[in-house]
């Protein structure tokens, strides 16, 4: 197993989820003024609301801002009212979308296998697809975490994966949104069982995938996080709506 908190160029994404009106471009801007294309600093990406996706890759063109979208259907196309394709983010301007976010697996139902499928469709539009996996509170106290983790890594993955089209996002159910994080200690053991899992599974492409954390990542925690084994980045919702704290997370992976 490989200690790959270095090797990889981290990826730091802001998930706006619901949140963003045509004025949070200029949250946007400023995330984007602040960047330099040099391949020393990490990926910095931005998943807004479907409505911003064409202003905001418009703003972000010729910058080292990337965006995403933050689900897609596994259909291309079709009879799918209110549904996202993947080719119509790639057409927006995305380069990746985020599939099997904890709250899309509470709020519609969304098990594995739809995850998977919309892994895949991901890969087929040649969106970089973010898998999210995590426990729930009551699984964490029932001590279940790893198994739980582990399953839905093997059954959210489709065949396909490289390090070019996946990333990884292990976020904890109960810290998202909650100001709670894990210990360093247990999200480093979270990390290693995904990088193990992900190595058995894809051989060498699997030491290279990224593993994000996510779930309250603030610029306060960003650091000691960012700097732990096998943690290549991290999955950002509230802090990412503001620049300056987005950016003090970005800061924090130097
Ligand atoms: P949070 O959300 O940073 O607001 O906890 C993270 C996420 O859900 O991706």
């Amino acid at each position: 197993m490989t200690d790959t908190a270095q090797e990889n160029r981290p990826l730091i994404a802001g998930n706006w989820k619901m949140n963003g009106l045509k004025s949070a471009l200029a949250e946007a801007t400023a995330v984007r003024d602040a960047l330099k294309p040099d391949p020393g600093t990490p990926e910095v990406m931005i998943c807004p609301p479907a409505t911003l996706l064409v202003p905001l890759a418009e703003l972000a063109a010729g910058s080292p801002l990337a965006v995403g979208g933050q689900d897609c259907h596994a259909a291309a196309s079709g009879a799918h009212t209110g549904d996202i394709s993947a080719e119509i983010l790639r057409d927006a301007g995305a380069s990746a979308v985020i599939v099997g976010h904890s709250e899309r697996r509470a709020d519609h139902g969304e098990v594995d296998r739809i995850v998977r499928d919309k892994a895949s469709a991901a890969h087929r539009a040649g969106l970089t697809a973010i898998v999210c996996i995590g426990e729930t509170r009551g699984q964490r106290e029932a001590g279940l975490t790893l198994g739980v983790v582990g399953r839905q890594l093997a059954a959210s993955l489709p065949e396909g994966v490289t390090d070019a089209n996946t990333v990884i996002a292990y976020e904890p159910v109960w810290a998202i949104g909650t100001g709670l994080t894990p210990s360093t200690e247990d999200v480093a053991e979270v990390h290693a069982l995904i990088r193990k899992d992900l190595e058995t599974r894809f051989g060498a492409a699997g030491r290279r995938i990224r593993i994000l954390y996510g779930g309250s990542v603030k610029p306060s925690n960003a650091r000691e996080l960012l700097a732990l084994p096998n943690v290549d980045g991290a999955l950002v919702g509230g802090a990412s709506l503001k620049a300056e704290d987005f950016l003090a997370i970005v800061r924090a992976t130097a």
